[in-house]
């Protein structure tokens, strides 16, 4: 983060025992910049409500979270805002604070995002799995060891994602994106009660899936349907649609259901590329 705000303050006000810290207990959101206004600011926001909710946590104020973003982005058109609200700094031991004081960091990056190529990405399938916990599934949480470690697994720069599995060696998402098959003529995601990320331009997707009439099935998805899928792509509120190109060996083409979603998001001006 090239500038940031801890509890509004331009400064790194962290306590060392701040529970961020300690126990990655708290959450974040990473929202695009395009001409300085900050992309589904409503959705990003509204799931860091509902998470906060689940965990117990104090939900920050979105007034000020709105007026530290603009007090960063200032004249940058282009970037990466990310929020962080943690439970703060607590005494010692795993037991909720009576009088929980949170944390909240703004930054942003003013970088543009990674350029994708039409052509679609390379990906690969990663060893390390994502573990099940309904209690966490969905919420963008600070615990993201899993992805860390699955994304250590690969150094080659013309690979730009990794697949994760659960142990049942099910679909899952990407280290950093949601997943989506074309088969069978119909979309396929994979279900997320069990872990996941609910990603803000995957909920743009299926909303847009629904109203083009695209059938889209939600449900545990084996790896097999890789080798069925005609196409597949990951979505990110960053980056927009990775089409993928090659995966393992696997190699897709875009077809028409995903040409027609591609118009779609563009039309909608939910991403930038149109075929
Ligand atoms: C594990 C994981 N899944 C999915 C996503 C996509 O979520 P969003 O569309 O809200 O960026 C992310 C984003 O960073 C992620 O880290």
């Amino acid at each position: 983060m090239k500038r940031w705000l801890v509890n509004g303050e331009p400064d790194t006000n962290l306590m060392p025992f701040d529970r961020g810290l300690t126990y990655g207990d708290g959450l974040f959101e990473t929202i695009a910049v395009r001409a300085g206004e900050c992309r589904f600011f409503g959705a990003h926001y509204a799931r860091l409500v509902v998470s906060c909710r689940r965990l117990s946590l104090p939900v920050p104020a979105q007034e000020g979270l709105l007026e530290g973003a603009t007090q960063l982005i200032g004249n940058d058109a282009d970037g990466t805002l990310k929020i962080i609200v943690t439970r703060g700094a607590g005494a010692r031991g795993y037991r909720l604070p009576d009088d929980p004081q949170p944390t909240c960091i703004i930054g942003f990056s003013p970088e543009a995002p990674p350029a994708v190529p039409d052509s679609g990405v390379r990906v690969r399938i990663c060893r390390t799995p994502v573990s099940a916990n309904p209690v966490l599934a969905g919420m963008k949480t600070l615990n993201r060891l899993e992805q860390v470690m699955a994304r250590a697994e690969w150094d080659d720069p013309e690979i730009l994602e990794g697949i994760m599995l659960n142990v049942r060696e099910e679909l899952v998402c990407g280290t950093m994106s949601n997943l989506f098959l074309v088969a069978r003529g119909q979309l396929w995601t994979p279900v997320l009660d069990e872990s996941g990320v609910h990603g803000v331009m995957r909920s743009q997707v299926l909303d847009l899936a629904d109203d083009l009439g695209i059938p889209c099935t939600e449900q545990r998805l084996a790896v097999s349907l890789l080798d069925e899928a005609d196409d597949v792509f990951l979505t990110n509120a960053r980056v927009g649609i990775w089409p993928v190109a090659e995966l393992d060996g696997r190699t897709y083409q875009r077809n028409d259901v995903t040409l027609q979603l591609r118009r779609g998001l563009a039309e909608r001006g939910v991403i930038e590329c149109a075929d």
